[in-house]
């Protein structure tokens, strides 16, 4: 009697484990059929964007958007955002300037950051590319600029209307540096280049204040404009500075050369070493050891194995990609260290990959 019904019990027992088997089979044959065949469920992958040089005519394009426009109605960032444009026709982002949001996404969580597309970009790249990955963080957000509407009801309307983006000899970067100052215009809030890695919170530089490249020039890479007086003085002579002088021959003429232009008007003297929230009516201007520390004579110190030596204080760097774009980060070089320490996300997604 006791040996029949353990008898009974262990058939039942085996009866139980081989369903059990059966199911857990069931269910990993069911998701990886599924995720096989359904393109937004998955990993985000490396996906190469191709080079588009120096066309821009994707700026006039309106179908395969999947991004929301920029001049919707329901498009009204916070007055403390952070933007990044990207103009090139590439209709994505490479992994150094998903770098460069994740960076500024996590040194300011409590702030929201905007990366501005001019280019339209697919479904398949807003599902599945890097961009996937960065609208995980809660406080990145994409949209998409047509330019010509962007600039409507702002003094640039005729002028951007006009398209002298066509006659630059830069139209990617030329296009770029005029939509930073209009974005500051409209909008208030801090620009960044996306060739940029931030490693700290910009919050305690205050609302307003640019940055030197040395001193004969302020760049443009890294800007704040606020909505408050101080703020709006300065992006009004922006704004009117390109409307009036803007240079489709000249390469930094209306970037860092338009606001340099404005600083001298604005500030007590025309010695850049001397300008200061005291001499330029209350507008911080930070030395390059801030936002540029490694000038670009120096570029190669970010790209090769070893240590970064004069960057103690640095907020942001700056890695001049016109210059630096085909140089391979090596392994344990300063950009590989922080790109590991500062945007973990989109560095473990490329892996060996990253930068190339
Ligand atoms: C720019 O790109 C578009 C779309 O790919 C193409 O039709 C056009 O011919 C290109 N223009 C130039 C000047 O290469």
């Amino acid at each position: 009697m006791y040996s029949l019904m353990s008898q009974k019990k262990s058939f039942l027992m085996r009866k139980n484990v081989v369903i059990l088997i059966s199911l857990v089979i069931l269910s990993v044959v069911t998701i990886l059929y599924v995720n096989k065949h359904n393109v937004s469920i998955g990993e985000p992958y490396f996906i190469h964007f191709e080079e588009t040089g120096n066309n821009i005519s994707c700026h006039y394009v309106d179908e395969g958007d999947a991004l929301p426009s920029a001049e919707d109605t329901t498009f009204s960032p916070r007055s403390n955002s952070i933007f990044f444009h990207e103009t090139s026709c590439r209709g994505g982002l490479n992994s150094r300037q998903a770098c460069a949001v994740e960076s500024a996404a996590r040194a300011h969580p409590r702030r929201q950051v905007y990366v501005m597309f001019s280019a339209p970009v697919s479904d398949i790249v807003y599902e599945r590319s890097c961009i996937a990955k960065l609208r995980r963080f809660p406080n990145v957000h994409f949209a998409r600029v047509h330019i010509t509407d962007y600039a409507r009801k702002t003094p640039l309307e005729s002028m951007v209307a006009s398209e002298p983006f066509k006659e630059s000899k830069w139209r990617v970067e030329h296009t770029s540096d005029v939509l930073r100052y209009l974005t500051l215009y409209k909008w208030g809030g801090v620009y960044l280049d996306t060739d940029m890695l931030v490693v700290k919170s910009l919050t305690p530089l205050g609302h307003n204040w640019a940055a030197k490249e040395n001193n004969g020039l302020v760049n443009a890479a890294a800007i704040a404009i606020s909505m408050d007086f101080l703020g709006r003085k300065l992006a009004n002579d922006v704004i009117k500075e390109l409307k009036t002088n803007y240079r489709p021959d000249i390469w930094i003429h209306n970037g860092p050369g338009a606001i340099t232009r404005v600083l001298h008007k604005l500030c007590k003297t025309h010695d850049l070493a001397e300008w200061s929230a005291n001499t330029c009516q209350g507008l911080e201007i930070y030395g390059p050891e801030y936002f540029y520390p490694i000038h670009y004579s120096k570029k190669d110190e970010y790209f090769k194995a070893g240590e970064l030596k004069g960057a103690e204080n640095a907020y942001t760097h700056h890695f001049w990609n016109k210059l630096t774009h085909d140089m391979k980060i090596e392994k344990d070089s300063p950009y590989e260290k922080m790109a590991k320490e500062y945007c973990p996300t989109i560095y473990e997604m490329y892996g060996e990959e990253f930068g190339s």
